[in-house]
């Protein structure tokens, strides 16, 4: 049966009920479980809007710490995890390096109980846990370095700079890092959302959700845009050239990373408060000659796509606050995951629960009863 017309890439047809995240493209508005994203940003903590995405209520002061707690406990990775990561070529992309990881967890914790809360738990405290541990031990061990063990005095975001970078964040550096994680956490059905709840439909384990997600969030028109805004801004390469660059872009009929959403009309809520981070932060570490470029490359833009609601979106300034903190570019998507697990997760959860395999339909565009042509006449 075919309920409707065509639409690719799915735009506007819903795929789901879902009570996890809203957002209004017009006028800039996303909301976590209701709660505006600027209150979040300004007054949570990432375990705590994790806790709110994945549960549906913001926890109570005990419920937070036995959460935390938990999560502390479980930041350590088995030793055959980091050996398995030993035999990962050091050419390799962070993000394949955290797909494989994600999915190795199935192996280790191959118990698959979705109707016991226990189990559900469990796998959100490992996966919330262990996906800093596996980036930052990835971004070693390619240097030639051992891992850092995780340090639990730490809060999630400092610990994960800590282990990334070998010494501790400075205090307003990892505040920063924690209010992009509240920012990255969640965002309605998106291609890697959709692609956890794609899986997550086959009832198979969680590991291999999130491994799925992952693969998905790696593309370039998804997650992977934030690793090219700054290869963008290095060969535009000066506020004089930002003009010509973007024509000479646009003539060719080429995106411009970091502009544009599938349901944002106007500048996306995370690019502002995320650009207000990278002023804080450049008045404490020091200038970047990539944001000067940015911002005449956003007013360039708007006078040119405005009129068809190109802005910038979350990955235009997030690049600018990870190089800032320390973060290697090819490590902005992976970064990324380390949020976005929060969001994927509660999907996960709301799909369990009223649960139907994905299985759209297809509009058949081939050949009838072809002949089978023999290979010598061919
Ligand atoms: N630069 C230039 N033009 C653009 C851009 C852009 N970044 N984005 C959209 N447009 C133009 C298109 O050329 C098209 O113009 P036309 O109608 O004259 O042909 C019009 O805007 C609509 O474009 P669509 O491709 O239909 O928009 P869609 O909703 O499919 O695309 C997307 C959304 C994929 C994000 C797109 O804006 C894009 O490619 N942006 C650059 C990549 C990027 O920054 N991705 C990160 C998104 S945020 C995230 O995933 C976390």
């Amino acid at each position: 049966m075919t309920v409707c017309e065509f639409r690719a890439g799915l735009e506007g047809v819903p795929v789901t009920q879902s009570s996890i995240s809203f957002v209004d493209g017009q006028h800039g508005i996303l909301e976590y479980r209701g709660i505006p994203i600027y209150e979040l940003a300004e007054k949570s903590t990432f375990l705590e809007t994790a806790y709110l995405l994945i549960w549906k209520e913001l926890p109570t002061k005990e419920e937070l710490e036995a959460f935390e707690n938990e999560i502390q406990y479980h930041r350590r990775l088995k030793y055959h995890i980091r050996d398995m990561m030993k035999c990962f070529p050091e050419s390799g992309h962070p993000m394949d390096a955290l797909q494989a990881c994600a999915a190795a967890l199935g192996l280790f914790y191959s118990r698959r109980a979705l109707d016991d809360p226990a189990y559900i738990r469990a796998a959100v405290v490992r996966l919330l846990a262990k996906i800093p541990t596996m980036v930052a031990a990835f971004q070693l061990m390619r240097k030639g370095n051992d891992p850092v063990q995780p340090r639990d005095d730490l809060s999630y975001a400092a610990n994960f700079l800590y282990m990334l970078n070998e010494k501790e964040p400075d205090p307003l550096a990892a505040k920063i890092f924690e209010v992009c994680l509240v920012l990255h956490a969640e965002h309605t059905i998106n291609a890697s959302t959709f692609s956890a709840m794609v899986t997550a439909s086959t009832l198979t384990d969680p590991y291999a959700v999130i491994a799925s997600a992952v693969g998905t969030l790696a593309g370039p028109l998804h997650g992977g845009a934030s690793e090219e805004v700054i290869e963008m801004l290095d060969a535009i390469g000066s506020v004089e050239n930002v003009r010509p660059y973007l024509d000479d872009r646009l003539q060719r009929k080429e995106r411009i990373m970091g502009f544009g959403h599938r349901v944002y009309k106007v500048k996306d809520p995370r690019a502002i408060i995320l650009q207000g981070l990278a002023e804080q932060l450049f008045e404490k570490f020091g200038h970047d000659k990539y944001y000067d470029i940015a911002t005449e490359l956003e007013r360039a833009v708007e006078e040119k796509l405005g009129g068809k609601g190109i802005y910038p979106n979350v990955d235009f300034y997030s690049g600018l606050v990870y190089l800032k903190l320390g973060i290697p570019t090819d490590l902005f998507t992976p970064v990324f995951a380390i949020s976005r697990v929060a969001g994927w997760l509660a999907h996960w959860k709301e799909q369990l629960n009223e649960n139907r395999i994905f299985r759209p339909t297809q509009i058949y565009t081939g050949l009838h009863s072809a002949p089978y042509v023999a290979i010598g006449d061919r």
